[in-house]
């Protein structure tokens, strides 16, 4: 039996009660999707069932409920599956039961005018402008990892018992301190450890100093666009695009001014100084997803223009580690004599993405400011992490893993090529930019539909990205981003073959 209280319904029904068949409906129905969501044991769906009524106000204070008996009848249920929901309620206080004349809805749940017996209308999911503005586009479900997804490494031979082994080290040696929140922009050992590696690698010229590890270039992105542009200014973009930039200028609320890349990379003219920037995001190693390798003339170029905007530039170097001839291309911040550049780079690439750490080397007049930011808004921490990584560079694993990966993606992208052979030969497409990276750019004719030729090999189960997909202003590139990182060399073979017949048909269909 559904508990007695002593207390008397204080509010009686002031607006008609629901019939019980109605009444009896309605929990059908909500019972039936409480099921779905999980599976929840009958009484906790009457339950949840009656709940609702109580919350939505279509039962009020004051209401009679049927009886338990009648209730179990009406809904196919057991007494004891009724006496139990309508326990609960009681306990929890939405019900009250009186001896010899039944339960009613406890007068804490509010009375209402009207009861609204249609299902509550869902309130429209309304995203503000910004929100609109995210959510169009590219977005990272697109890359969905298949075969040829441009981008991604292959983490099969990352050596994951001896990464456990660090971890399980530091964990063990971790004092309180480590477990806190930083605010020292980061493990300094660490700090040191990148700082030697893009010394000698990359020509950056920092002290361990001026190191921030960051959660990846996402945050390095944003950090910057936060400390160093106000709401509205703008940002040079180049066109095509890397969409995580598009994504972090667009949610910091930057305006984006595309500038147009060429094979020498990105190249503003006097009408874009007309729209002078606050920032100016470069991929100036390995043009994502043009592949163009900026020429010298180009990057004293956009100094000089940096210079008269006074901007400030934001290198992202994510994966010139995978330069597979000719001596590595030094980074742009080497050339920076106005120190205003600011240089970015990812763990994701060599290691793998999931581990969240990247890092931003920042001038040395920002240092402070950037530390300061990064703890209030971030709360960077993971200590115990970014100590077993540093052992990890420092004991050479770093070095090793960067070798093999090297060597493995230089022969993927050759079986990627040669795969792709009978395309190039025929004149349908042409391989641009540099031998490097995790993808390669096929240049289409320019009356080619790019975003067809990708659809139609989506549904074959291989995921390239149409060229024209990461332009921002621009119509006349037409092409596909091709990963071969990911995928294993039997299958580049196979799937390359397949891509080869798919454009022999649809780029020469579409040049018709
Ligand atoms: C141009 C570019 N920058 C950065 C990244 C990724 O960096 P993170 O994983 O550190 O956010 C990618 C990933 O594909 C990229 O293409």
């Amino acid at each position: 039996m559904v508990p007695m209280t002593a207390a008397a319904p204080a509010i009686l029904p002031r607006v008609t009660p629901p019939s019980p068949t109605m009444l009896s409906e309605y929990l059908l129905a909500e019972m039936a999707r409480a099921g779905e969501a999980a599976e929840l044991p009958l009484h906790r769906r009457l339950y949840e069932a009656l709940r609702r009524a109580l919350l939505d106000g279509k039962l009020v204070a004051g209401d009679r409920l049927p009886s338990s008996r009648d209730l179990a009848h009406d809904l196919a249920l057991s007494r004891n599956t009724v006496v139990a929901a309508l326990g609960q309620l009681t306990v929890e206080g939405y019900l009250v039961s009186h001896v010899g004349s039944g339960t009613y809805v406890h007068d804490h749940v509010p009375q209402r005018a009207t009861r609204q017996w249609a299902p509550m209308a869902v309130p429209a999911a309304r995203l503000s402008a910004r929100g609109e503005a995210l959510t169009q586009r590219h977005r990272a479900s697109d890359l969905e990892i298949q075969p040829f997804v441009p981008g991604a490494a292959d983490f099969s031979a990352f050596p994951v018992a001896l990464w456990q082994r660090l971890q399980n080290k530091h964990w063990r040696a971790a004092y309180p301190e480590m477990l806190d929140y930083n605010d020292s922009g980061g493990y300094g050992p660490l700090r040191r450890a990148v700082a030697d590696y893009l010394r000698v690698f990359r020509s950056v010229r920092l002290d361990a100093d001026q190191v921030l590890i960051t959660s990846g270039t996402q945050q390095s992105l944003e950090l910057c666009a936060h400390l160093l542009a106000d709401h509205g200014d703008t940002v040079w973009l180049e066109d095509p695009a890397y969409w995580g930039a598009v994504k972090a200028f667009t949610a910091t609320g930057l305006a984006i001014h595309p500038v147009a890349v060429d094979d020498e990379g990105i190249a503003p003219g006097e009408a874009d100084e007309q729209r002078p920037p606050r920032l100016i995001y470069v991929t100036p190693s390995h043009q994502y997803p043009t592949g163009a390798v900026m020429s010298l003339a180009r990057r004293q170029q956009l100094l000089a223009s940096a210079s008269r905007c006074n901007a400030w530039v934001l290198e992202d170097d994510y994966d010139s580690e995978f330069r597979f001839s000719g001596p590595p291309i030094s980074s742009l911040e080497g050339l920076d004599e106005e120190g205003r550049v600011l240089y970015m780079g990812t763990f994701s690439k060599v290691l793998y993405p999931g581990l969240k750490l990247g890092y931003l080397v920042v001038p040395k007049t920002l240092v402070h400011a950037f530390k300061q930011a990064h703890y209030d808004l971030n709360r960077p921490g993971q200590m115990p992490l970014q100590a077993a990584l540093a052992e990890f560079i420092e004991m050479g694993h770093f070095a090793s893993a960067l070798r093999r990966a090297r060597q493995t993606y230089a022969e993927r992208r050759q079986l990627l090529v040669d795969a792709l052979a009978p395309v190039l030969s025929s004149g349908v497409g042409r391989i641009h930019g540099a031998a490097q990276g995790l993808h390669l750019c096929l240049r289409l004719p320019g009356h080619a539909d790019d975003r067809a030729i990708a659809a139609q090999a989506a549904r074959e189960g291989l995921t390239v990205r149409p060229l024209s997909a990461y332009c921002l202003q621009r119509q006349d590139l037409r092409g596909l981003a091709i990963g071969y990182g990911y995928a294993a060399p039997e299958a580049i073979q196979r799937h390359g073959a397949q891509l080869c017949e798919l454009l022999g048909k649809t780029a020469s269909c579409s040049s018709k």
